[in-house]
């Protein structure tokens, strides 16, 4: 046969791909340590796809691009096992190992106390166990395990799994190699895979696992290849070679040279003791896992005592899987109620029939929001399987909907505040629903309370979070204008707080009474209300009374106001209860220069940003931008090309640098001042 030219050239640069292909595959997969970025990996590939294309007979089952390419079949074919796939016994309790290790001990005739059992101590991984036969390095099949016996033929589907590699590493592996292990899903792979099952109106997966089983079980090697499985070794069955190891950690250490994924928390340990730190270890280390795991499993780490040990009906009798506490169970829904928060945000709760998960019980749990109820599709009356994971609060995963029963009506959306009884609001594109009382829901008042008195709204000096709670507490303070109702002796007797302190609280909240008309719009708390549109607002609009009548449309008119600050606005003034404070508040005295509007172009620094940096000597740098801001200019807190000056005060660092940098005008103290006078005495022509 005569060789078309360029053919072994072809051949040896489709041999160097594939070596180059194998190894950056191991890096990414087996030692999560990739050298390349993935579009540099994907150019390899097509290369070796485009010579392959020009040279078919180079092609081979081996190369890594053919993973993917099997047609869809009909049906799985079986597979008999020639070693059978063993399960594993639980162990419960400590007293469920120790027992295991006194008969594991008795049995091997280790009967004196110091003589210790070595164990492999390894990660019980929760997936599914897969066989996956190697001749000559080659993988040739893989199978599920079936009833032990028989299990079925996945072998298109294994080829597509990443960290499984089509041929062997190195060439120290036997000529027969079966190896065992774990496919599963990461929970970041699940979370991710969800969120498109979601997407496309695909059923979701009730937990990684079955989604690992779900997408290894798969007809078509495709929708597989889509899915992010992966693969961790931990054992090996039918084996035919020379010089093998001895150990099981050994075969271990052997798999991940070949190839193979095993798992980084395996350990050897001595005795119970060893075997019950580990336990607690990787407990402890769990819910940080990116994968889950179900329990540890010790195994006797001699092989030859475990031949001696052997097995009983389906497990063996050198190996126990110690089970942590389950982490999800079942239980039905009592009810569905809504939760307020301090900011006003409803979240809904399952009320459920007790059930104990973990060693907890649990009888409510989140339902986060209100997509999620409905994505979930929780109804009153369902079966759920509810899940606790360390210190997380309990929630509902999914429902079993083939328990429900008939006739459950669909949850009711919330229209009223459950606390407080006024309208909720849903703004589009938001999971939230809230409550708009913000100024008078109980949920709220200390929230509202703590913003009302903060520095940059009516600044109460003295106001802290544990006085807020002392006077709500003790019912002194429901809405913010009750503050205004304090007298010094309701004061003095609360804890921590003498004369003077009440005194002083007395004074403080005299002066706070006397502000700007954008500090009480900032105060009240108003979602999507931060300083900057609240002195928008104020500006724009001139007078209280004004802002309150603005319908949503004349809001959105305002510059920087969009379609959710407005609706937030709108419906803030439109409920009564806060209607009600608000007057509360200005009958005790709270009041603001009101002048007519001056529209900010009209005045002396209109248009012109400025960023302040440094200490200023004379004045604070909120006093420096309030007097700016006064005069129309805009305070911004990083330096652009949109910079006009940048007032440099002392200890100016990486902004004046900046600025000089992109030439822009920079003042020092003095020329702010200046500045401010003559801005002031001269407004622009
Ligand atoms: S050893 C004879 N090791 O647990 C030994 N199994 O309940 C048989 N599993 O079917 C398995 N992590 O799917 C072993 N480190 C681990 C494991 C593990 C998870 C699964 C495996 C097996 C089941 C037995």
């Amino acid at each position: 046969m005569t060789q078309s030219p360029g053919l072994k050239d072809a051949q040896q640069r489709v041999q160097a791909l594939r070596e180059q292909i194998d190894y950056h595959n191991h890096r990414y997969y087996v030692l999560d340590d990739p050298l390349l970025p993935d579009a540099e990996y994907d150019r390899l590939l097509q290369q070796l796809a485009a010579l392959e294309r020009q040279f078919p007979q180079l092609l081979t089952a081996d190369s890594p691009t053919q993973r993917v390419g099997a047609q869809p079949l009909k049906e799985f074919g079986e597979i008999r096992h020639q070693l059978p796939m063993l399960s594993l016994d639980n162990a419960f309790t400590e007293q469920d190992v120790s027992d295991f290790d006194r008969r594991v001990r008795e049995r091997l005739g280790l009967t004196a106390d110091d003589e210790q059992v070595e164990y492999a101590a390894e990660p019980k991984l929760d997936g599914l166990a897969v066989s996956l036969l190697y001749e000559g390095g080659r993988l040739l099949r893989g199978a599920t395990r079936g009833d032990g016996s028989i299990g079925e033929d996945i072998t298109q589907n294994v080829r597509t799994i990443g960290c499984i590699p089509l041929r062997l590493r190195g060439n120290t592996f036997p000529a027969v190699l079966e190896v065992r292990g774990e496919v599963y899903m990461t929970r970041e792979g699940f979370a991710r895979l969800n969120q498109q099952q979601q997407q496309h109106g695909d059923k979701l997966f009730a937990n990684p696992r079955n989604a690992a089983a779900g997408s290894l079980r798969q007809l078509d090697p495709q929708v597989t290849a889509s899915r992010p499985l992966m693969f961790c070794s931990y054992g090996v069955g039918v084996v035919e070679g020379k010089y093998l190891p001895t150990r099981h950690s050994d075969w271990l250490g052997a798999l991940r040279s070949w190839g193979l994924r095993v798992s980084e928390q395996a350990q050897v340990v001595h005795g119970v003791r060893g075997c019950l730190q580990f336990y607690h270890a990787l407990g402890a280390a769990r819910d940080g896992l990116a994968y889950q795991i179900d329990g540890a499993v010790y195994k006797v780490n001699e092989l030859a005592l475990q031949q001696q040990l052997g097995f009983v009906a389906r497990a063996p009798r050198w190996a126990i899987a110690h089970k942590y506490p389950a982490q999800e169970e079942l239980t039905e829904v009592l009810d569905i109620e809504w939760q307020v928060g301090r900011t006003g945000t409803l979240t809904p709760v399952a009320r459920l029939a007790p059930v104990s998960v973990g060693g907890v019980t649990v009888s409510n749990a989140t339902l986060h929001n209100i997509d999620e109820v409905l994505r979930k599709d929780v109804r009153v009356g369902d079966t759920v399987i509810v899940r606790r994971a360390g210190d997380v609060i309990p929630e509902v995963v999914s429902v079993i909907k083939e328990r429900r029963p008939a006739k459950v009506l669909s949850v009711k959306l919330p229209v009223v505040c459950p606390v407080c009884g006024s309208e909720v609001l849903r703004v589009d594109g938001e999971s939230a629903i809230r409550c708009n009382a913000g100024l008078f829901c109980p949920a709220q008042r200390k929230e509202a309370i703590r913003h009302f008195a903060s520095r940059r709204a009516l600044d109460i000096e003295g106001l802290g979070e544990k006085l807020i709670d002392q006077l709500v507490d003790e019912g002194l303070v429901q809405h913010v204008d009750d503050l205004y109702q304090l007298d010094i002796e309701q004061l003095a007797v609360l804890q921590r707080m003498g004369e003077k302190s009440a005194q002083n609280l007395i004074e403080a909240l005299g002066h706070s009474k006397q502000t700007t008309l954008a500090r009480f719009l900032y105060s009240l708390g108003i979602r999507e209300v931060g300083e900057a549109t609240a002195r928008t607002l104020a500006e724009h609009f001139g007078t209280l009374q004004a802002i309150i009548e603005a319908s949503e449309d004349e809001l959105l008119q305002v510059p920087d106001i969009g379609p959710v600050s407005a609706s937030y606005i709108a419906a803030f003034f439109a409920e009564p209860h806060n209607r009600q404070v608000i007057s509360k508040l200005r009958k005790a005295g709270v009041s603001w220069p009101e002048e007519a509007s001056a529209p900010r172009a009209s005045l002396p620094l209109s248009g012109k940003t400025f960023v302040l940096t440094g200490t200023l000597q004379s004045l604070t740098r909120d006093q420096a931008r309030e007097r700016l801001q006064a005069l129309g200019a805009k305070v911004a807190g990083s330096v652009s090309a949109k910079t006009d000056y940048v007032v440099a005060g002392s200890d100016a660092g990486t902004k004046l640098a900046k600025a000089q940098q992109l030439g822009i005008a920079v003042l020092d103290e003095a020329g702010l001042l200046s500045m401010l006078d003559n801005a002031a005495a001269h407004p622009p022509q």
